[in-house]
């Protein structure tokens, strides 16, 4: 087989990436491991910036985002035994923030691969990145027993945090940055009314978010110990724990009810320096992971591959390759911002083991100084809504 760009894993990073080569005229095969019904189930983060609503509708994947997305002026922090306040991110930036859940997103994606009859191939088993360093780089999987190899320009590892693309780079050529955070969070859907805001909250029993997607499906999180498994949680003890958690007035208007999804993932902060080799092209989870306080990480997936697709257009439209060039740099930039912002938040709102009592004091001292100062808060909820995308 031949194409232009060979995409490595079918999330949101790379069958976006498709979507925005199609519209440049790019011609791309997108090779996913799993069937396309496991992507479809995943649940996942669901918090958009409004630059990512903005690239989403651009590339024409607005039509049920606009319908069922919830738009809303920014999100609540809670504490124990103090007043809560706003992360404004309409008053201080002008931008909105949207709840519409990444299983949506990635719902829409495989609905316009569909309309345009995209290659997209999935249950592509020892899919391996070839010759990238070289001018004629390929791409070799098996499918039902029988092997393959695509030839193209260009290849894109949009392949996750365990992907292969990553791992396929010598280690010379690469450099990681990571960061553990002994603890996980507990993730549960069900449908139960959701709360008007998406609230944080750091309490002495430990972390809790409450977020929704849609009017009737709420998403609730609640810190829990690394090796908790999910057996630990029934249902009853998740909204006892998630209630204890949130000051009365709203633990009270929390509507609790079966479970629908439960799952736990761990915290981890990780970057890849640079996002490339030779003409292999890292974007989303293959190349950074933050943790899911403030949630970046959709986000960060959305504007690597827009900074991508830009790169590749003037390549092939233009002949002029300083965007691929520029691409790991402009990238980085917005995945450093967001990577500090994540492990600043998760700072902020965690109980970690083994806090010190000062610790704990300037934890208190820094939210106190947060609820007061409309300069901390106008900083916050710039980040919160999404630094700028570069050139736009
Ligand atoms: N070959 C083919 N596909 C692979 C391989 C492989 N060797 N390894 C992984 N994949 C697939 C996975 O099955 C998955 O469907 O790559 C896809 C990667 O998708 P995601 O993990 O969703 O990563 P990404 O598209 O970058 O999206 C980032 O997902 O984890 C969240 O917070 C993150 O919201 C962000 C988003
Ligand atoms: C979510 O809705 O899943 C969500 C919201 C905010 C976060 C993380 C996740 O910070």
């Amino acid at each position: 087989m031949q194409t232009q760009v060979v995409i490595i894993g079918g999330g949101p990073a790379g069958m976006l990436f498709a979507e925005m080569l199609h519209q440049a005229g790019i011609d791309s095969i997108v090779l996913e491991q799993r069937t396309r019904e496991y992507v479809q189930g995943r649940i996942r983060a669901g918090l958009l910036e409004e630059g990512s609503v903005h690239l989403l509708r651009a590339t024409g994947l607005g039509a049920r985002l606009d319908r069922e997305g919830h738009p809303h002026h920014g999100s609540m922090i809670a504490w124990a035994g103090r007043s809560r306040f706003f992360i404004d991110t309409w008053k201080h930036t002008g931008r909105r923030m949207t709840t519409y859940g990444q299983t949506e997103i990635q719902q829409d994606l495989f609905d316009a691969a569909d309309r345009r009859n995209a290659r997209f191939i999935d249950e592509a088993l020892d899919v391996r990145p070839m010759d990238a360093a070289t001018d004629h780089p390929y791409v070799t999987f098996n499918k039902n027993g029988e092997a393959f190899r695509i030839d193209c320009d260009f290849i894109a590892g949009c392949d996750g945090f365990h992907g292969v693309s990553r791992a396929s780079i010598p280690l010379s050529a690469i450099k990681f940055f990571e960061k553990d955070y002994p603890f996980g969070w507990l993730g549960v859907l069900s449908e139960t009314p959701r709360l008007p805001d998406v609230v944080y909250a750091n309490h002495p029993r430990g972390f809790a978010l409450a977020s929704g997607r849609n009017p009737m499906l709420s998403r609730y999180y609640v810190q829990v110990p690394m090796g908790d498994r999910i057996e630990d949680w029934p249902d009853e003890r998740f909204w006892t724990e998630l209630k204890a958690r949130y000051p009365k007035e709203i633990a009270d208007a929390i509507v609790t009810g079966p479970t629908i999804e439960k799952s736990i993932a761990p915290l981890r902060s990780f970057v890849a320096e640079p996002m490339h080799y030779g003409r292999l092209f890292l974007a989303g989870d293959a190349a950074h992971i933050v943790p899911p306080t403030g949630a970046k990480g959709l986000n960060l997936a959305i504007s690597d591959v827009f900074y991508l697709s830009r790169a590749l257009t003037t390549h092939y439209r233009d002949g002029t390759d300083a965007g691929l060039d520029g691409y790991s740099s402009t990238a980085l930039r917005r995945v450093w911002s967001a990577a500090r912002f994540s492990w600043w938040m998760t700072q902020l709102l965690h109980r970690f083991p083994g806090m010190s009592d000062f610790d704990q004091r300037a934890q208190e001292s820094e939210l106190d100084y947060l609820s007061v100062s409309v300069h901390a808060q106008a900083s916050i909820a710039e980040q919160y809504a999404g630094m700028p995308l570069e050139g736009t």
